[in-house]
């Protein structure tokens, strides 16, 4: 399926009938990284299911509404929830929220997510910055038609994590008690975990956090030239490195746990943008 602009402009045209402002920076915020959405100020709450051509949530934790509203005194959009590879949307389809974003006037986009800890000074509750990802499931989310009011067709990834943003979070992150890393993300797809032989590859190759969110995203920010920042939560230590299984159960706690200091994090993070 191959979209093309008037698609996009679709979804746009009925939040902006919504709204009298234009959001400057965009939030997509992982299950467990606290609820920033709370927060928001003057919030005009749009149904994710009330929205033209945009993607329905199959995620039962999560609210699945876009929040538009000001957060520390800049205008923002929020997605209460996101859309992942592994509940069976396609590459293409995932390109979606970020180009709402992108024609609701969102110049600069912060990601967080739930991650496991690949690199073993990481512990649970740390954050790392996302420098960089690695992505070896083959597809793109920039695959197939290329929409050009976007971007063009072949773009440059090189410093796609924007160097001032991470920058500035490892600045107010001394704001908060949480530690802070810099590293590579590794993609992954799921819905399963990663095997322990996995997480040893993915250690050998560079990967010093794993998730399955995120990179779609990034992709599509990086496509039409929005500065970016994403950050994930480590929520526990990878596969194969404890004598134990993951749960659900560990990562949702984690990120009950270390959510108030992300909050805290993010909204210091949206102030100083
Ligand atoms: N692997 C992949 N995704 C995750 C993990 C993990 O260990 N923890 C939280 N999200």
């Amino acid at each position: 399926m191959n979209y093309d602009y008037e698609f996009f402009k679709k979804s746009a045209d009925y939040v902006l009938d919504k709204i009298d402002f234009k959001p400057e920076i965009g939030l997509i915020l992982g299950s467990a990284c606290g609820s920033v959405a709370d927060e928001i100020e003057d919030q005009v709450v749009i149904d994710f299911e009330s929205i033209p051509n945009f993607l329905k949530s199959t995620v039962k934790a999560m609210a699945g509404t876009l929040i538009l509203g000001t957060l520390n005194g800049k205008k923002v959009a929020c997605m209460n929830g996101r859309f992942h590879y592994y509940e069976g949307y396609t590459f293409e389809q995932l390109v979606i929220p970020i180009r709402l974003f992108k024609l609701l006037g969102v110049g600069t986009t912060i990601l967080t997510n739930a991650a496991g800890g690949v690199n073993m000074s990481y512990r649970p509750g740390d954050v790392m910055i996302i420098k960089d990802h690695l992505k070896f499931m083959g597809a793109s989310p920039l695959r197939g038609h290329n929409v050009e009011e976007f971007g063009p067709r072949f773009f440059d990834v090189t410093q796609m994590y924007t160097p001032k943003l991470r920058e500035l979070a490892k600045k107010c992150a001394k704001d908060t008690k949480l530690k802070i890393h810099e590293g590579n993300y590794f993609y992954w797809t799921g819905p399963q975990f990663e095997t322990p032989a996995e997480i040893n590859a993915i250690r050998i190759l560079g990967g010093d956090a794993v998730g399955m969110s995120t990179v779609t995203e990034s992709l599509t920010a990086a496509h039409c030239g929005m500065d970016l920042l994403a950050m994930s939560l480590i929520t526990n230590v990878a596969a194969g490195i404890l004598d134990q299984p993951i749960t659900t159960e560990e990562v949702r706690e984690m990120g009950q746990i270390a959510s108030a200091e992300l909050k805290k994090l993010v909204r210091n993070i949206v102030k100083e943008i």
